[in-house]
């Protein structure tokens, strides 16, 4: 069993990651459009991976007998300035989330939820791996500079995510 506390805080995360996969879609749909389609690809198996993350929630919200309400879903931005910008917002949005993963783990433990809080580990983990994986390819982006042929190899390699 969860507290009433926990259910909200779980359901605004469900909220939280279909958001990021719907950002994540939106910045796909913009690198479709400028081309860029290595960068279109990653984006949406983010995307895929984000909704995955809400669906993994869902699942361990019914595993306790909690109750899983959907709420409306933000519109996500739908222009950038620049590829880089592009991978930016996601760092920073990286940062948010795991800001809120970390907020749930706090609660579990004031809470003495131990399964929330085991559950909650998977998240972390995540996180940190999320938020290395993005700042590298910023890092990239910003060695690559003005260097059209080394921006269209990133494209290629990003394409290449599994
Ligand atoms: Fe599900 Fe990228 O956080």
């Amino acid at each position: 069993m969860i507290s009433e506390k926990m259910q909200k805080a779980l359901n605004d995360q469900i909220n939280a990651e279909l958001f990021s996969s719907y950002i994540y879609l939106s910045m796909s749909a913009y690198f479709e459009s400028e081309n860029w389609t290595g960068f279109a690809a990653w984006m949406k198996k983010q995307s895929e991976e984000e909704y995955g993350h809400a669906m993994k929630i869902y699942k361990y919200v019914c595993e306790v007998a909690g109750r899983v309400s959907l709420e409306s879903i933000e519109k996500p931005k739908f222009e950038w300035k620049s590829a880089q910008e592009v991978f930016e917002e996601a760092y920073k949005h990286e940062l948010y989330i795991t800001d809120r993963i970390n907020k749930i783990v706090d609660l579990a433990n004031s809470d003495k939820d131990h399964a929330t809080n085991i559950f909650m580990n998977w998240f972390v983990t995540e996180q940190v791996e999320e938020v290395a994986t993005v700042l590298q390819i910023i890092h990239k982006f910003k060695l690559i500079g003005d260097n059209k042929g080394a921006l269209y190899m990133l494209d290629r390699e990003l394409g290449s995510r599994a």
